[in-house]
């Protein structure tokens, strides 16, 4: 559907919904007060029932578009037969007729297609679902008391001591202390009928208080679900670290990791978080999530958008902290790192010479896999490091379809390799000559 044409429908959508808002409030109080609004011309039934046909017709020519008329489909282009004599019966306007004043109250079936579309809203919003929810609940909450208040009213009658406003208001004052069960006893039911209406109107209030309370805990809790699950998470290592009696500077580590976790990603493992998304989905979103890096790393400007696409898939985030050992010589290599943010030194067996610093947009790790040999060289943190790190296997496979790449990151190393050949020789002439 072209975007104009969904702006227009959704702005009819509101037209439809306001107006039925205002029909279920007016018609169950005129019904009650018996006030007249406007003159009979202009008076709202009519504009309701100009509405509401307007809105049978576009339904039916969206369902006639669509050819989904007959199906009992409630999809948003279907217009199924239950709800096209729900439109029907509450664009009749019967106040216009002789016909028995309650009949009006059909109108209020239109709130059905109210509740039917804000629950689609509800569903489509997806940055404060739970404050829409706790909003649309509000929202119902304040139309029912009115009905109760006007029922209300319909039991005992208006007073000829007051004006209109003031009985609605006193009728309004009873449905809220009885709901919310504060209940003050200033106005009591004296009839049997306005005896079971207080009943089951105090019935409603034990109802709405819990679902209140209920719904305001989960919204508080929801409010924020990526902080309340970190929270969960540190309390948890917190709690096991004071149980292994873990030391001091250690769980200090621990949590400065856990910190430093949450600034970064709001402590979420994005592989885990996307892996439930079908393939097409996760490249894509893999793709935005490290286009930091892809846009970072020389030898990824040149690769081909195919190379890119793998790579992306296959990349995993890891934080190191300062001081942390990467890599260890010596030892075999399985992964390869690419430097997002932070920096490392490139340090030899016994840590005594710094080969490099290599920093944001740089990648190390690649000599054990791309030359078959144990690692070269040990690689430590220098400060917070934010790296991406990439599988032998993965490397592998990415490798055999992308030969260019592969000569490029072989020639790197075995640059480095020689690098390192040269700084050793002169480091330990310096040493014999000091000897
Ligand atoms: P690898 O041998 O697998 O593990 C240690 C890594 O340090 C090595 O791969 C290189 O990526 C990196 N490295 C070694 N020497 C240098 C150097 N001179 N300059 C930059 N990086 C290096």
């Amino acid at each position: 559907m072209p975007k104009y044409t969904k702006f227009l429908q959704r702005g009819w959508e509101l037209v439809v919904a306001s107006t039925a808002v205002v029909a279920a409030i007016d018609i169950p109080a005129r019904l009650v007060l018996d006030y007249e609004t406007l003159t009979r011309v202009t008076r709202p039934d009519w504009a309701l029932t100009i509405i509401f046909v307007a809105d049978i017709l576009l339904n039916l020519r969206r369902a006639g578009r669509t050819g989904k008329r007959s199906s009992a489909d409630t999809s948003e282009s279907g217009y199924p037969w239950q709800w096209f004599a729900i439109d029907l019966g509450a664009a009749i306007p019967f106040a216009a007729f002789s016909a028995p004043p309650l009949l009006q109250l059909l109108r209020l079936l239109k709130l059905g297609r109210v509740a039917q579309r804000m629950r689609h809203w509800q569903r489509a919003e997806l940055h404060n679902p739970n404050i829409v929810r706790l909003a649309l609940f509000f929202f119902w909450l304040a139309l029912s008391l009115h009905w109760l208040a006007c029922g209300w009213l319909a039991l005992r009658g208006v007073s000829p001591d007051f004006d209109k406003a003031t009985d609605y208001l006193r009728a309004l004052y009873w449905c809220v202390t009885t709901l919310a069960t504060v209940g003050y006893g200033d106005i009591t039911p004296t009839t049997n009928a306005e005896v079971m209406y207080a009943m089951l109107t105090i019935f409603l209030g034990v109802g709405v208080f819990g679902y209140v309370i209920g719904s305001v805990a989960s919204l508080l809790a929801n409010i924020d679900p990526a902080r309340v699950r970190h929270r969960e998470v540190v309390e948890k290592v917190k709690a096991f670290m004071r149980y292994r009696q873990v030391p001091a500077g250690l769980q200090q580590r621990i949590l400065d990791y856990y910190e430093y976790l949450w600034e970064k990603r709001l402590g979420y493992d994005e592989s885990t978080a996307i892996s439930g998304l079908p393939p097409s989905l996760r490249t894509e979103v893999s793709l935005f999530l490290n286009r930091d890096i892809i846009q970072k790393v020389p030898l990824f400007r040149t690769a081909s958008e195919d190379f890119i696409r793998a790579i992306a898939l296959e990349m995993h985030p890891v934080i190191f902290m300062p001081g942390d050992y990467i890599i260890r010589a010596g030892d075999p290599g399985e992964e390869m790192y690419f430097i997002s943010q932070g920096s490392v030194e490139i340090l030899s067996a016994d840590d005594q010479i710094v080969y490099a610093t290599l920093k944001s947009g740089e990648f190390f790790g690649e000599m054990a896999i791309v030359l078959s040999q144990p690692r070269m060289a040990s690689v430590r943190a220098v400060d917070y490091c934010d790296l991406y790190v990439l599988s032998r296997t993965s490397l592998e496979r990415i490798l055999t379809r992308h030969p260019d790449i592969t000569a490029s990151i072989t020639a790197i190393a075995k640059q480095r390799q020689g690098e390192n050949g040269s700084i050793i020789s002169t480091s330990s002439r310096t040493m014999h000559r000091s000897v």
